[in-house]
């Protein structure tokens, strides 16, 4: 009897085993099925049906680049003083692989937002501070563009555009961000941070020349 005993016994643990191996096998396709699920999307670019860029609502959470104030290149264009700042955005997850390759992957968006420069704002009275909203540009790489790369022009309030197609190639963004660029086609070269990084990779364009004026 005890043998008969034992060998109930044994069935009974073999067939625990069996079903707690199934458990674990079950919940680990489950877990696998629902991290898919939840995972974000590949990247923050948003288009229309139309192929537009869908003027992305929450860059202001994504990581900020830089800024300059009354920035102007070219012989025609004059300085105003003092001009305009301009804050660059980044999606963050372009950013970490910027900061681990010194490049910037498919499906990295720019923002460049452009904000008055106020002056004797409540105690100050010297330099400027932030105001109103002047423009926002955006700039995407994505191989679904001829070149990897284009450039957007959503406006200024209170006509901001909530999409925008690409800009033609024949726009002046395509040859400035092309020629005079220090790490693909982005102003680097702006960016300190960023710049060490491009320096320590080896990404910096063997063209880019720091003396060349546009
Ligand atoms: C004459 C040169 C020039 C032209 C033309 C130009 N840009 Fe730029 N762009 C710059 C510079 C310089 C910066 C760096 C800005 C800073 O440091 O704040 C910049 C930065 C940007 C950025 C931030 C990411 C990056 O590439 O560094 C975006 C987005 C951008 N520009 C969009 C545009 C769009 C859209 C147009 C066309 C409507 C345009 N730009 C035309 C010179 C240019």
């Amino acid at each position: 009897m005890t043998a008969l005993n034992d060998l109930v016994y044994t069935i009974y643990v073999m067939r625990r085993a069996a079903i707690l191996a199934l458990f674990l096998w079950a919940s680990a396709i489950l877990a696998r099925s629902t991290t898919s699920a939840q995972a974000p999307p590949a990247g923050v670019i948003q288009y229309a049906a139309d192929g537009a860029l869908v003027r992305p609502a929450d860059y202001r959470e994504w990581v900020f680049v830089s800024s300059g104030i009354g920035m102007t290149y070219g012989p025609t264009q004059s300085a105003v003083s003092p001009g305009n700042f301009d804050n660059v955005f980044v999606n963050r997850a372009s950013y970490t692989q910027f900061m681990n390759t010194g490049r910037w992957p498919d499906k990295t968006i720019f923002v460049l937002e452009q904000r008055r420069a106020e002056a004797q704002v409540s105690i100050n009275n010297g330099g400027h501070t932030q105001g109103a909203l002047v423009a926002i540009e955006a700039e995407v790489k994505d191989q679904r563009f001829p070149g990897g790369w284009a450039y957007f022009a959503f406006g200024a309030p209170p006509t901001l555009a909530a999409t925008a197609a690409p800009l033609p190639m024949s726009a002046n963004c395509y040859s400035c961000h092309k020629a005079s660029t220090a790490v693909e086609q982005t102003f680097v070269q702006f960016y300190p941070v960023l710049m060490d990084v491009a320096r320590r990779m080896g990404t910096v364009r063997s063209d880019y020349d720091p003396s060349r004026k546009p």
